[in-house]
């Protein structure tokens, strides 16, 4: 019989430790610089090695000889790193397509050969005596060009449903249209940053400020020719990820690894700001094509699109990109009728990777531009429209999974309505807008429904390791990584609740992958999910196996034990002893103090050629209402109010979801309002060169662009529903980053506004100051509406 590990996921027990408005487990390092990275490890060691990359400035070339004679006997050179080096395979994918040392340069700026020195600046130094000679080969730097090219790479994938082409033709009213929506730079203050070492058995051990610390140790291993069980990869936290160190920290970490390994020195490789932008992936751009039909309530009958990612020179997560893309491309509404191919253009540039909302910002951005286009070809309100077509109870996605608690949002929708005060704003607006020629206002209403699971079954799954001390004390160690997002201070609540202990008995280790094995990377917001629930495991195999040692101390049954902020009784007596007492007690009669838990999602299924499937354990919802004004004369614009309403179940960790819900909206409103990758596209000697490279020339959103109210809250529902996760809380990370889509509608009415009633205005994405000149002045002049996008 098992007391404890019976307990549902969701069933929250007394005195709950989750739930507790706690700080960040680690916000007062933080704020006082105690906090260690990655980088702060080389200098409290001795001998280290410094790595600095030979970056080649060609966006497509073959390499034709490269010379390090003379490199190698600069001062303070003690290694020079190339392709001969390489004891294992060299490659940092999965693919095959990602050459650690390549023979032929792939996009500007990638890395060749690696130097390892005394100091950072002999190595800079000596790869400038690198010599190397590169024949130029034709390049395709935007996804047009790859589009024109047909230069594709990865799999193809079609997400249909009904007939699209039968209910387009026979639809009362048809529109399309076509956005490029572009990328984003992740912008994580600690750029990619590994230290190796090797001890005297030849032991390899990498501490990389990684998301996936067992995919760098399975990518190192493969690089080394050694087994996994030679590697260890440790990550003490990040300085923000993003999903940009979901597989780029792999290859600086080989790398790293690599050097130790040659030189039986500590090697530490960070890159500076500048490397780090030039060589790392990115959110990639979209390109997309639609057209719809409707009826003249608005409902959308027919869909159909062409979505292609830019993945840039190699395949890497792309393709995972992409299907995130197709199955949210319905967001909350209802479609019938789809038929959605996407697609991943292969590009000169860096290789394009996970970025917080994984493709699903893309195709729910589509689906909302249709439907500000539709609103206005139709003249329905936009916040009608949109409250027409979502989904209702029973009603299926695309992909044919049933849309659990549907009716959350309409619900949410007109909480928000109310609270946000919306209807009577919009007469405010419309009223302000009539009365100034020269800046005009906008407000908008926007939902998000985000499918929580990995899009592969097999990665929802994760390990955790609990020991307790004889003092009571006691240790937690888990698969998931720590960048910010408070996943740690999670699972110590999730512990601490699991266990019935006070929080401060419990503390948690730094994430290894010789304490917990075979992990998937902490993204897809799952990170509290499936670590959450392998800690609750693990706490609740010991347990237990307390069970009946209590039950011995307090004359009970085993199964009326009752543990609760560290007393321990049981049902129908009033005897209690301390959580210290029972661990004494438990060790003296040798009862075993640690357990693995283990976690995996149930329910879950997901053909990917058919795409069909139950792929999400649930969704998360959000509902955001934007105001800005804009100034005519040039198009700037200041966010006047926003309000977010965001379902996170029952909250873990009230405090770190609310910095979650305002952090991802406002990252958010950066790339869809501010944040401008630009590369060199003209045939010139720079052809490829991502022109923004700094900060300088990339606007990261600031405090000066705030909303100027701020409201966020966590929508509490008045009958929490168990979707079967731990502790009836949902999953945060990624979902409010959409909830800024409200943003660039908002804009879109603003700019609209400066023509007449009834006008569509088309924006670019990032929607600029500039661009939204742009929109606003075409609109002024009646000039008609340019195609953003051809076939
Ligand atoms: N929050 C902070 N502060 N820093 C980050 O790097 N990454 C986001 C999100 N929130 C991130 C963040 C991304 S992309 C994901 S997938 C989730 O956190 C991952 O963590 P979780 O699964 O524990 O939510
Ligand atoms: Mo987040 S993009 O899934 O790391």
């Amino acid at each position: 019989m098992n007391p404890f590990s019976s307990r549902p996921l969701a069933e929250i027990p007394d005195g709950a430790a989750t739930g507790l408005s706690v700080p960040h487990e680690a916000a007062w390092e933080h704020v006082t610089g105690k906090a260690l990275y990655t980088d702060d490890l080389p200098c409290r060691s001795s001998n280290v090695l410094y790595a600095w990359p030979l970056q080649v400035y060609a966006a497509h070339a073959r390499i034709d000889s490269l010379d390090t004679s003379t490199a190698k006997t600069m001062p303070g050179v003690v290694r020079v790193l190339t392709a001969e080096d390489v004891p294992g395979i060299n490659d940092y994918g999965d693919l095959g397509d990602e050459p650690l040392f390549p023979e032929e340069v792939q996009y500007h700026g990638q890395h060749v050969a690696w130097v390892l020195a005394e100091s950072l600046e002999e190595a800079r130094l000596a790869t400038e005596a690198i010599k190397i000679s590169i024949t130029e080969l034709p390049s395709i730097i935007t996804t047009q060009e790859a589009i024109a090219a047909g230069q594709f790479q990865g799999p193809r994938a079609t997400l249909a449903r009904g007939d699209a082409d039968a209910a387009l033709a026979n639809a009362p009213h048809r529109i399309s249209g076509g956005i490029d929506i572009q990328g984003q730079e992740h912008f994580y203050l600690e750029t990619q940053a590994s230290f190796a070492t090797i001890d005297e058995s030849g032991q390899v051990f990498i501490q990389c400020s990684t998301q996936a610390p067992s995919h760098t140790q399975e990518v190192a291993a493969r690089v080394l020719g050694v087994p996994s069980n030679q590697v260890t990869v440790q990550c003490l936290r990040m300085g923000g990820g993003f999903g940009g160190k979901e597989t780029n920290a792999n290859a600086f970490a080989a790398v790293a690894a690599l050097g130790a390994v040659l030189t039986g020195r500590p090697v530490s490789l960070r890159l500076n700001r500048t490397q780090d932008m030039t060589m790392t992936g990115k959110r990639g751009g979209f390109h997309a094509s639609w057209e719809a039909g409707l009826d003249d309530d608005g409902h959308i009958l027919a869909y159909k699109a062409v979505l292609t990612a830019d993945g840039g020179c190699s395949v890497d997560l792309s393709p995972a990109v992409v299907s995130r893309a197709l199955c949210h491309i319905d967001n909350a509404y209802y479609l019938p009728n789809v038929h959605v191919v996407g697609q991943v253009a292969r590009t000169n540039k860096t290789s394009h990777t996970a970025f917080r909302g994984f493709g699903a910002p893309a195709g729910m951005i589509v689906t909302e531009d249709l439907l500000g286009q539709a609103a206005t070809k139709l003249g329905i309100g936009e916040e009608e429209i949109r409250r027409r077509n979502f989904y209702a109870p029973g009603q299926t996605t695309p992909y044919e999974q049933v849309v659990s608690h549907a009716a959350r949002m309409p619900v949410m929708w007109e909480k928000l309505k109310k609270t946000s005060d919306y209807e009577a704003r919009l007469r405010q607006v419309a009223e302000f807008n009539a009365h100034h020629e020269h800046i005009k206002r906008g407000l908008a209403i926007t939902p998000v429904k985000f499918g929580v699971s990995f899009n592969k079954p097999f990665l929802n799954q994760a390990g955790a390791l609990v020991l307790i001390y004889r003092d009571g004390s006691v240790l937690i160690n888990h698969g998931g990584t720590e960048m910010g997002q408070g996943l740690h201070t999670k699972m110590l609540q999730v512990a601490a609740t699991a266990l019935g202990v006070p929080l401060r008995r419990v503390r948690l280790a730094p994430t290894r992958t010789d304490k917990v094995p075979n992990t998937s990377a902490t993204s897809a917001s799952t990170g509290s999910d499936l670590n959450g629930g392998a800690v609750k495991n693990a706490c609740e195999i010991i347990l237990d196996r307390l069970a009946p040692v209590a039950a011995g101390l307090l004359g009970v049954n085993a199964n009326e034990v009752r543990i609760t902020d560290g007393a321990v009784g049981g049902l129908g007596t009033d005897k209690s002893v301390s959580w210290a007492e029972l661990i004494e007690t438990a060790y003296l009669q040798r009862v075993s103090l640690s357990a693995a838990g283990y976690y995996r999602t149930e329910g879950l299924f997901f053909d990917s050629k058919t795409y069909k499937g139950n792929a999400f354990k649930y969704y998360a919802r959000g509902v955001a209402v934007a105001e800005v004004e804009v100034d005519g004369y040039t198009g700037a614009y200041t966010m006047r109010r926003v309000d977010l309403l965001h379902d996170v179940g029952c909250s873990l960790s009230p405090l770190i979801d609310l910095g979650q819900v305002e952090g991802a909206f406002v990252q958010g409103v950066g790339w869809l309002t501010q944040e401008d990758l630009r590369w060199d596209t003209s045939d010139g000697a720079g052809r490829g060169k991502l022109l923004t490279q700094a900060a300088s020339t990339y606007k990261l959103p600031s405090f000066s662009e705030l909303p100027q109210a701020f409201n966020v809250n966590l929508y509490v529902d008045e009958h929490p529903s168990d979707d079967g996760s731990i502790y009836g809380s949902k999953a945060v990370g990624e979902p409010p980053l959409m909830l800024s889509i409200a943003v660039r509608e908002a804009l879109r009415a603003a700019a609209a506004a400066f023509g007449d009633a009834g006008r569509q205005v088309e924006l670019p994405s990032p929607a600029t100051a500039e661009a939204v000149y742009w929109a606003l002045d075409r609109a002024r002049r009646q000039a008609p509406t340019p195609v953003l996008v051809t076939d």
